[in-house]
């Protein structure tokens, strides 16, 4: 992978630099260019997955391998953005391709019980002590929305607590001025606010379904739970007769057991996706085994449960040679130190050129901040200057580094040391060259 030294041009302010940064990305995007204006003429913005949109018009992929994605324009990035944590293995891992070939020679599609959704729900069973029992998804939003639904049909009460900043899927943000969630009737409190949390519990216990949380909000910005939260959280929602929902999407990868072994508390009911199914579309919910069984078919009032591919053998395969021969639970807890290991130095990093920038995150999840304010929740995040993070983005594609506009980075399988070694220095230079933005 080669990185070349990104092009910085001496800008007086902030807004002059970043057209500088957009007009240099447009220079040497051209093909990019022309796909995405003919993209938008049979898609709204050219785009069918907001997320991945970026100014002033977003490069296009054209093939991956390992760690590197190439564009059309012919770039090489290194991928530390790992399809937003699915990207675990990389873009083609051999065992991944074989399963999924050799699933292929069965037929595409089954229709009925296959041999493989049973063999992919012990492991996962055996892999997050949460699951006695588990049901598939075709995502990670389906999974959360089946998870409530599972809380509330248990329980028989309505509501659900969630925290601002976050992100359980594409009806479920938690962000002002969203309008496009599922009706669900929520609670909304802000996450890591331990005294207000075990009030509301209190307040609204004999009609509380369920709290959904992520152990480290991912969306919001890698911003993990403190332990005293936690337990308030599944201490009052014991006493309330409330579920405790973990949304381990991303999380999952965390640890031996997921983020719930490293905090050593067990939710009622647990949420995947991403990564489990081996890359491909996939999620899922699960836990005690009162609950779970609820959606029993052999029961008179059983709960339905459809879903047209969600034992897709493709999936199912996939996710049986990733969590028994690949992500096991030592590469897990190895990816895990890793990933703090990294943290740690770009925080180092960034404290000796005495700039605003703090990585947070767990393990192999991480975002970079333009702050040097503690960040316990979304909230501290507003003294963050959204044009830092696209600046610093855009020197990051140009020096051949690929994470999210707003600082994500999920580091996956196929990164070398040496591959990390390389964007740590990339970043100190692009730091030194915006010091004048990053003012603490
Ligand atoms: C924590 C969390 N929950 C749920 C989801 C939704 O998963 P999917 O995109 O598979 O619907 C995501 C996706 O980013 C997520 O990060």
């Amino acid at each position: 992978m080669t990185v070349a030294a990104p092009v910085l041009h001496e800008a007086e302010d902030l807004d002059a630099a970043l057209a500088d940064a957009r007009a240099r990305y447009a220079d040497t995007h051209p093909r990019s260019r022309a796909a995405f204006d003919e993209a938008t003429e049979v898609m709204p913005g050219g785009n069918t997955r907001t997320v991945l949109f970026h100014g002033p018009f977003p490069f296009r992929a054209e093939s991956g391998s390992g760690a590197t994605l190439t564009d059309v324009d012919g770039h090489r990035l290194m991928n530390l953005l790992g399809e937003y944590t699915a990207g675990l293995f990389g873009h083609d891992h051999p065992r991944i391709r074989a399963a999924i070939t050799a699933a292929l020679q069965n037929g595409i599609n089954l229709g009925a019980h296959n041999t493989y959704e049973p063999r992919f729900a012990r492991r996962v069973c055996e892999r997050f002590s949460a699951i006695d029992k588990v049901r598939f998804t075709n995502s990670g939003t389906e999974a959360n929305m089946m998870a409530i639904t599972t809380a509330r049909a248990a329980t028989g009460r309505s509501k659900i607590m969630v925290f601002e900043g976050a992100y359980h899927g594409g009806v479920f943000l938690f962000k002002p001025g969203i309008e496009t969630n599922a009706p669900f009737p929520w609670i909304r409190l802000p996450y890591n606010d331990t005294e207000a949390a075990r009030e509301a519990i209190r307040a609204h216990g004999d009609d509380l379904a369920a709290v959904l949380l992520e152990p480290m909000q991912g969306a919001s910005g890698c911003i993990p739970a403190t332990a005293d939260f936690l337990a308030c959280l599944r201490e009052e929602t014991e006493k309330a007769g409330a579920f405790l929902i973990f949304d381990e999407v991303m999380t999952s990868r965390l640890g031996h057991g997921g983020a719930q072994s490293l905090f050593d508390i067990r939710p009622d009911l647990m949420t995947l996706g991403k990564w489990v199914g081996g890359g491909m579309s996939f999620g899922a919910f699960g836990g005690r085994a009162d609950a779970m069984d609820l959606f029993d078919p052999r029961r008179p009032d059983a709960i339905a449960h459809a879903g047209t591919f969600q034992n897709n053998v493709l999936t199912m395969a996939a996710g049986i040679v990733a969590l028994e021969e690949i992500y096991t639970p030592e590469v897990a807890v190895a990816l895990t130190e890793r990933g703090d290991r990294l943290r740690e130095r770009l925080n180092r990093q960034a404290a000796d050129l005495g700039v605003a920038v703090q990585f947070t995150g767990m393990g192999s999840l991480m975002n970079l901040h333009p702050t040097d304010q503690p960040v316990a929740c979304m909230a501290d995040l507003q003294a963050a200057d959204d044009r830092v993070r696209e600046l610093l983005f855009l020197d990051l594609l140009a020096a051949g580094f690929y994470v999210a506009q707003r600082g994500f980075i999920a580091l996956s399988l196929p990164l070398a040391d040496a591959d990390l070694d390389r964007f740590a220095a990339a970043l100190e230079q692009i730091l030194v060259s915006r010091r004048a933005f990053l003012h603490r």
